[in-house]
């Protein structure tokens, strides 16, 4: 008998025709394993948030899913039509706003779909501006406008709010789930906050070490998950806990990053 309180459940059967699929996935460097016998899948138009403290591994995962990393011999398949948004939104100063946006694209009126683009991440009015005359905020918007406009059926998202405040994260968090809704990539972001990984995903997957420790799809409807939540973290932070001897333990410094949990 499951006890659990309903809204979330553990993840089992993977998707039969995922745009991600890893199986066995390991990544070393000389002798340092950061990630061993790691299966993951990504059902098409999934929302992942990927958990873990610091050094977990999580970064290493995300650029391997980017296909930054080299993977010889190994078992993993991701899209060909992906986009990353970092922590920093890596904008070229030298370049308007929209030129920015518009960096690579080739086919149709490459203007008119970068001006598209930050219209709908609401930055119309800033489409001839200079990348240094921006907030974090608006770096970040026009981020991940540059994302979009390629339509990925896999979006990246690596830690891509951490550097803002809480307000404006939390207006983030309603483009992209706005953003998400329209163009439905697939999208893996990477957060140590807690509370963001719940309130946006489909499923929360808790990296550890370099292994997953935890993963929970939650089916409660975003914007009700006040009693989902509180279930959930209470089961993540459990996850980290009593893993490691001496110092804090992992949960507490989740709960260091997630901001006032413990
Ligand atoms: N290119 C690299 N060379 C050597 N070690 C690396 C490299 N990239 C990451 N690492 C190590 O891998 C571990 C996990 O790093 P990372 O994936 O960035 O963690 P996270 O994003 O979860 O904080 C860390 O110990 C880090 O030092
Ligand atoms: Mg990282």
């Amino acid at each position: 008998m499951d006890a659990r309180p309903t809204g979330f459940s553990r993840v089992t059967a993977p998707h039969s025709d995922p745009v991600v699929r890893l199986r066995d996935f390991t990544r070393s460097f000389g002798d340092n394993t950061i990630i061993s016998g790691l299966d993951l899948d990504i059902a098409p138009g999934e929302f992942v948030t990927l958990l873990g403290r610091s050094g977990s591994g999580k970064t290493t995962l995300l650029r391997t899913l980017a296909g930054l990393d080299p993977t010889p011999g190994q078992d993993v398949i991701v899209p060909d039509s992906r986009a990353v948004v970092f922590q920093d939104a890596r904008l070229l100063p030298w370049k308007k706003v929209w030129r920015n946006v518009a960096l690579g694209l080739r086919q149709g009126d490459v203007r008119q779909r970068a001006e598209d683009a930050l219209r709908e991440v609401g930055l119309g009015h800033r489409l001839d501006a200079w990348p240094l005359t921006l907030s974090g905020g608006e770096a970040q918007r026009v981020a991940l406008a540059r994302a979009l406009v390629r339509e990925p059926s896999l979006l990246l998202l690596d830690e891509p709010f951490a550097a803002l405040d809480a307000l404006t994260r939390l207006r983030m968090h309603e483009l992209v789930l706005s953003l998400w809704t329209r163009h439905r990539p697939a999208v893996m972001m990477v957060t140590h906050d807690v509370d963001e990984a719940i309130a946006l995903a489909d499923r929360v997957v808790l990296l550890d070490q370099g292994r997953i420790v935890l993963q929970e799809r939650i089916d409660a409807p975003r914007g009700e998950r006040g009693q989902v939540a509180r279930a959930l973290r209470s089961r993540l932070l459990g996850a980290l806990g009593g893993q490691v001897s001496g110092g804090p333990s992992p949960a507490e410094v989740i709960a260091l990053h997630a901001g006032g949990l413990a």
